[in-house]
């Protein structure tokens, strides 16, 4: 498969971008040509932001796996569309290739229609990193029911509160995951999920770890047995067919769940065509990748870099993509080095926690491994300090393979800022230059354009690329509030940024209360909650502080009239009690127990000072005149942990 719409200079790019720009309907329908369709659309785009309301490729059908998986037989049947590195390395491997994937995604299909899944129904996806959750993924996706992946590390209540959000009836789940030296009993995490739950009709297991688990009548099937017969009704004299469903262009694909500024996780809605051009787009241009690389992201399926770079960009571009169950530094810190050596990766893609986790270790695990294969490292999730940039630079890619720093977000489903591999400028820490088709700008408070160089700002994108959120799910006034009503006919993302003197982006952090803790987006709202929760607490306030491995840590202030009379076990207590209602992933590094918050007369909770005091900035905390009682800020700032 060649790809006639990979840039491949500077000045292709320049040009590529200012069509983009000038005829963005034009530009992308041509992309759009390199895709398989039932029909083609009668308009390429309409959109405004008031509503806001964003259609691409309006009126055409298809079905996304056909793109990826379909048209792909005739030519690269038996080669591999996945390769699966287990998190044992002792285990054995397993080479997926595109006749044996869409053999088992016609089968996928095929199951979830024997159990009553039907196009547009809400498929919850609760599994670990093995090669079923992609074909459970894209068997939601052949049958057009829309899937919605959830994060192995969530807890029962997160996901008995996303299933009652997206009123999911049906369940894929393995009975437990391995991570490292850890085995999650997801089962059993699904079990107290769907306590009191009356809406989830299948839980359909898969089994992965023979942990035990409790399988109810009526409710429970094991994945094999139901593949199994599956495999008889998709399988006629050796030719393996599934009728994928007609989709509209614009007909849901998946909902993915994330943290905002408010308590409660939205789910962010992406739709068939413009996610499918899009991420291909970008996978082929960012990474630079060429028929026959190894492309390795090293990102969970839970995640929309999971979703978009594991799965659906590189299948759509025909690519090898590498898929692994375990986790950076078990059984040992050479463990991605091992990977890369082991199947000759091209490709690496990671986020920067992992790179300074890795670099922790020092040199010791990457000698003694080939790391001579890889052309191309990314990285994404947060903003990525020098320190590590130049480690992954030198120690990785021994200075010959250039460092793609691609900022996005769940809900542009896409990579919108990077530079592309080898062909336009990088720039340690810099996202530098937006791909085509998106138009980034940088507006003060109150909306008004930043315009020139070296010039910092709100980061906000003036008209829609293919791939951008379409609603969060049922409620769509909140996607409005959310992303389309700060600024004015603009998508706000969030994120502050700053453009250099060639106009390269380089991006700074959240400017709400969202924290990005490993790489792992959490509202503080979301985390005060949790924290309410404990029976003891009054009251509590989080915010981020630097930390150098996590890039952000949570530090929680907590008001608390329980019995104290053994503080470190309550600290223990309040972790507990995060973990039960969002999951591991939201345990604040440090609680520190106070008796007030530094509250305005209005009764608003001064979080720049609270932040300045965990970033352990003890002087210059501005004007505390306005607080109702300025003293708790001495006693904060003397408690701090
Ligand atoms: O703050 C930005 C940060 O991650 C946020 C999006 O998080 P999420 O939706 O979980 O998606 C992460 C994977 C795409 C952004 O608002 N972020 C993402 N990539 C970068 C980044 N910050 C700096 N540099 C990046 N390359």
């Amino acid at each position: 498969m060649n790809y006639p719409y990979q840039i491949k200079t500077f000045e292709e790019y320049q040009s590529a971008y200012k069509r983009s720009v000038e005829d963005p309907e034009g530009f992308w329908a041509e992309i759009a040509e390199h895709f398989v369709w039932r029909k083609k659309w009668d308009k390429v785009l309409e959109w405004n932001f008031t509503e806001p309301k964003v259609e691409w490729f309006k009126g055409a059908k298809l079905n996304i796996t056909e793109s990826l998986i379909d048209r792909h037989l005739a030519t690269k049947g038996n080669d591999p569309a996945f390769i699966w590195e287990p998190n044992n390395p002792e285990d054995r491997t397993r080479v997926v290739t595109y006749n044996r994937l869409h053999k088992r995604v016609c089968q996928v299909a095929q199951m979830l229609k024997n159990n009553g899944v039907k196009k547009g129904d809400r498929v919850c996806i609760y599994m670990g990193m093995v090669p079923e959750l992609a074909y459970a993924v894209l068997g939601c996706a052949r049958i057009g029911a829309i899937h919605s992946v959830i994060f192995g590390g969530f807890s029962a209540q997160s996901i008995a509160d996303r299933l009652e959000d997206a009123k999911a009836e049906f369940i894929i789940t393995c009975d437990g995951a391995y991570r490292g030296a850890k085995d999650i009993p997801l089962k059993s995490v699904i079990d107290d999920a769907l306590i009191g739950n009356k809406v989830v009709k299948r839980v359909i297991v898969f089994t992965r770890t023979r942990t035990p688990i409790s399988m109810l009548k009526g409710r429970d099937v094991w994945w094999e047995d139901e593949m199994e017969h599956a495999e008889h009704q998709v399988e006629k004299d050796g030719i393996v067919s599934f009728p994928a469903e007609e989709m509209d262009a614009e007909d849901p694909l998946f909902i993915l769940y994330t943290s905002g500024s408010t308590g409660k996780p939205k789910g962010v809605v992406h739709t068939c065509a413009g996610y499918m051009v899009y991420t291909n787009y970008t996978f082929i241009n960012t990474f630079q990748y060429k028929p026959e690389d190894v492309h390795f992201c090293t990102a969970d399926i839970g995640w929309i870099t999971g979703h978009s770079y594991i799965v659906y960009g590189p299948l759509s571009a025909g690519a090898t993509s590498l898929m692994f169950e375990g986790v950076p530094t078990w059984p040992d810190a050479g463990r991605f080095w091992s990977i890369v050596d082991k199947y000759k990766v091209n490709i690496l893609y990671t986020a920067p926690t992992a790179i300074r986790s890795l670099m922790g270790f020092g040199l010791g695990p990457v000698h003694g491994h080939d790391l001579s294969s890889l052309t191309t490292l990314g990285t994404v999730g947060e903003p990525i300090n020098e320190e590590a940039w130049h480690w992954y630079d030198e120690h990785i890619g021994k200075k010959k393979s250039p460092i793609v720093d691609t900022w996005w977000q769940t809900e542009t489903g896409g990579i919108l800022i990077s530079n592309l591999a080898g062909v336009t400028p990088s720039k340690p820490t810099y996202a530098t230059l937006p791909l085509p088709g998106v138009q980034p700008i940088l507006v003060d408070e109150n909306g008004k354009e930043i315009e020139g160089n070296n010039v910092s700002g709100n980061l906000c994108i003036k008209a829609p690329w293919p791939s951008i959120l379409r609603t969060t799910y049922g409620d769509h006034e909140r996607c409005r509030l959310n992303y389309f009503s700060t600024y004015e006919n603009l998508y706000f993302t969030g994120d502050g940024a700053l453009r250099d003197e060639n106009g390269f982006y380089r991006i700074t952090g959240r400017v709400d209360d969202v924290l990005n803790v490993s790489g792992h987006r959490i509202g503080t709202a979301e985390v005060e909650n949790a924290i309410n929760m404990h029976a003891g607490v009054v009251e509590s306030a989080v915010v981020g502080y630097p930390h150098e491995v996590k890039g952000q840590g949570i530090y929680a202030y907590v008001i608390f009239n329980g019995r104290h009379n053994d503080e470190e076990l309550t600290r223990k207590d309040i972790l507990q009690t995060v973990t039960r209602i969002i999951g591991p992933i939201a345990k604040p590094d440090k609680i520190q127990f106070v008796s007030g918050l530094p509250k305005t007369r209005s009764g608003k909770i001064m979080r720049r000072i609270l932040r300045k005091i965990a970033e352990g900035e003890t002087q210059n905390l501005g004007d505390t005149t306005t607080l109702l009682d300025p003293a708790v800020v001495d006693e904060i700032k003397n408690g701090r942990i």
